[in-house]
């Protein structure tokens, strides 16, 4: 990535240093200023780091994505498959939004809780039986697959390999054209035709025979006479299996990571386990599963006392809103008590805000939540074992390749 216009700060995304922790280069251009232009690849973008900012744009109907519209200057990354409306703009974004948002309503969430905690007591009766365990690869995975793959999408348990495959290499795949090397395209090509293939022959099946999941529940959904379409389903199939899978996975990992690295913190939480929920935020707040977004100007519009033109570029990083000072006190502290009682801190942006904030997000919760919170009750020794990590190669999603842990 090139800066191309005042140079505050060097900012090589790819750097192995940049890659173990890029939050003190996200804290240079935040410091230095408002909007950092830069090259992404050859598309001009504008990156805002600090939170005022960041909300502004994800709240704001001057921005979006534009592709519908012709004007996005990034390339398409299968942007535009029916049904995929993480990069969509209203009206078409509202209609697929609140037909999904039926099927993955707060009560079905709610109703999950009891096949969650089954799921995390199989795996840790498994695992714990080991005085080393990987938390990627023993939890946070098959959780994900059960979850996402299992009760959400209906894919039968033989399959889950598969999908695990297809998931990474999409997953892989959402950074944004410009930064992916030509493999990684080839690959995330491969995976997504494969994945659509499967899709459509299990919407064929579950329109035969409606199984106990939501896509079965998708099937069902009509609103005023609108229902979605076979590729407009597989479509939100696909967007499900990327949007939902690694994010949980990530959230579980970096969750841990912090605690880990915070012993008191750890204590903490395990003497007032009713501080979890405030402890997920701060892990979304410190150490975010997807580290930005982009958008593109849908009219004329002004950031920061910058003018935007129509279909011009930003990437909006939520992991350096995170550790804006001027909204979190001592930003680099990682507290678990943050977002706890009567004076919580400002909402993180780890869900994004406005449109297209994540739909996920209460069943995200509930499985880390759960996820954690046994891991801390059952491995009482909890430590990490060794001192090397490897991240995954990807820029938007931030997450560990493994986290091997001794359970004591
Ligand atoms: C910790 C876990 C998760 C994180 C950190 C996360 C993060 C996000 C973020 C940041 C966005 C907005 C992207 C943008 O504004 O451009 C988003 C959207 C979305 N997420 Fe999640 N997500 C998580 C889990 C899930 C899960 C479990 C699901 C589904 C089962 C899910 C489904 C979606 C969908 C469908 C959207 C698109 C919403 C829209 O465009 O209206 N996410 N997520």
């Amino acid at each position: 990535m090139t800066i191309i216009d005042e140079q505050p700060v060097r900012f090589d995304a790819f750097e192995p240093a940049q890659r173990a922790n890029p939050y003190p280069s996200f804290g240079r251009v935040r410091e230095a200023t408002a909007a950092c232009p830069l090259l992404l690849g050859d598309v001009p973008v504008t990156v805002f780091t600090r939170y005022e900012e960041c909300a502004q744009i994800l709240t704001s109907p001057h921005w979006g994505h534009g592709y519908q519209a012709g004007i996005s200057p990034f390339r398409d990354q299968g942007a535009l498959i029916p049904g995929s409306f993480v990069r969509m703009d209203p009206p078409d974004h509202t209609r697929f939004r609140g037909l999904v948002t039926k099927a993955f309503s707060p009560r079905t969430v709610a109703s999950l809780f009891a096949l969650v905690d089954r799921v995390v007591t199989d795996l840790l009766d498994a695992a714990l039986v080991r005085e080393r365990i990987d938390v990627i690869a023993d939890l946070a995975v098959p959780l994900a697959l059960r979850m996402i793959g299992g009760r959400v999408l209906g894919v039968p348990e033989q399959d889950w390999p598969l999908l695990r495959q297809w998931e990474l290499a999409i997953a892989r795949g959402t950074d944004p054209d410009e930064l992916l090397p030509a493999d990684a395209i080839v690959e995330r090509g491969t995976a997504a035709r494969a994945a659509a293939g499967y899709f459509h022959g299990l919407v064929a099946q579950r329109r035969a025979e409606p199984a106990e999941d939501l896509l079965s529940d998708l099937l069902m959904v009509e609103e005023q006479g609108d229902r979605l379409t076979e590729p407009e389903l597989v479509g939100i199939c696909m967007l499900l299996l990327v949007a939902g899978m690694e994010t949980s996975i990530n959230l579980i990992g970096n969750g841990v990571l912090a605690l880990l690295q915070h012993p008191e913190q750890l204590a903490l939480l395990r003497s007032r386990p009713e501080l979890m929920p405030a402890a997920l935020d701060e892990m979304l707040r410190y150490d975010l599963p997807t580290q930005f977004t982009i958008r593109v100007a849908l009219t004329d519009t002004t950031v920061a006392g910058r003018r935007f033109r129509r279909g011009d570029g930003v990437v909006v990083v939520m992991a350096a809103a995170g550790r804006d000072g001027a909204v979190y006190p001592e930003p680099d502290r990682f507290d678990i008590t943050r977002f706890h009682g009567p004076h919580p801190a400002r909402r993180h942006l780890g869900f994004s805000l406005g449109v297209h904030y994540c739909i996920g997000a209460p069943l995200a919760r509930l499985e880390a939540a759960i996820a954690i919170g046994s891991l801390l009750e059952r491995a009482p020794g909890l430590a990490l074992a060794g001192s090397e990590l490897t991240y995954l190669p990807s820029l938007i999603h931030r997450g560990l390749v493994a986290l091997p842990v001794t359970a004591g």
